[in-house]
């Protein structure tokens, strides 16, 4: 494709389909949902399990070819949990699996591909029982992993801290730190005392920044015709 020809009409149906499929079918899998939350192609979103938390205004990327997955098994005594806080940006391909327990605090941001787990799943003397060694893992407000990044078990990252593309977290990185490689290690460090903008900042007013989302759409599809959407569907050409 390479341009978008849906209608802005039809974007907006889409996307109110797209908001009652949320309501109806993804929000009733968590446990605590905050408001404001935001999920592209919802139906390749796929929750399993119990204990599964997300605050406010959480953006969810998912894609048709790339799916993000919440997971929690439950264990002998109880459930793994995943709770993640406001602000989050989590892209596709995300899994995020928990036996024990996994906090993301606020305003952390998930390239694609990210793996975060706390756990093994077997142990190393014992491969035939599963939910060995198990230890919790929390990411701290402000969080960005980069591409394909994976977290093992038992790690921290402090807040604000930013983990390189590709990288394996196995031990914890501090807080304002940029981390890489394999073992990620830190390279640098970030000035904790310089502003930064924070995703939350997004959601100040959010009316304004929905109202802004959907001016956009009505700039940039506003005039494309229903038939020639019809058109570009059937018989695509060079242009769409
Ligand atoms: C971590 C990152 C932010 C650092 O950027 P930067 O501050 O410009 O870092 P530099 O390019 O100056 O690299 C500093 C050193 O770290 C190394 N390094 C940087 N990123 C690395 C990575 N992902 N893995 C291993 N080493 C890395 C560089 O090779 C360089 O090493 P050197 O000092 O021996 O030459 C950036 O490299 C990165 O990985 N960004 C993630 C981007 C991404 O995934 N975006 C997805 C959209 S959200």
């Amino acid at each position: 494709m390479r341009r978008n020809n849906t209608p802005y009409f039809i974007k907006r149906i889409f996307n109110a389909l797209n908001r009652f499929y949320v309501k109806r079918f993804i929000a009733p899998q968590f446990d605590r949902l905050g408001e404001g939350l935001e999920v592209a192609h919802p139906r390749s979103l796929v929750i399993f399990g119990r204990n599964i938390f997300v605050g406010n205004y959480t953006q969810i990327i998912a894609a048709p070819d790339n799916y993000i997955r919440f997971t929690t098994w439950p264990g002998k005594r109880r459930s793994g949990e995943i709770h993640i806080g406001n602000y989050c940006l989590i892209s596709p391909g995300v899994r995020i699996s928990a036996a024990q327990s996994i906090h993301i605090g606020d305003n952390c941001m998930f390239a694609a591909n990210v793996y975060i787990s706390d756990s093994d799943w077997h142990g190393i003397y014992n491969r035939i029982r599963p939910f060995r060694c198990t230890k919790p893992v929390v990411l701290e407000n402000n969080v960005w992993l980069g591409e394909s990044v994976i977290v093992s078990k038992g790690v921290t990252i402090g807040a604000n801290s930013v983990v390189g593309a590709g990288s394996v977290v196995t031990k914890d990185i501090p807080a304002n730190s940029i981390a890489a490689g394999n073992p990620a290690r830190v390279i640098k460090s970030i000035n904790p005392d310089r502003r930064m903008l924070k995703r939350e900042l997004l959601f100040k007013d959010a009316d304004h920044y929905f109202y802004n989302q959907d001016q956009l759409d009505r700039y940039v599809l506003g005039k494309n015709s229903f038939w020639n959407w019809i058109r570009s569907v059937i018989k695509p050409n060079h242009y769409d």
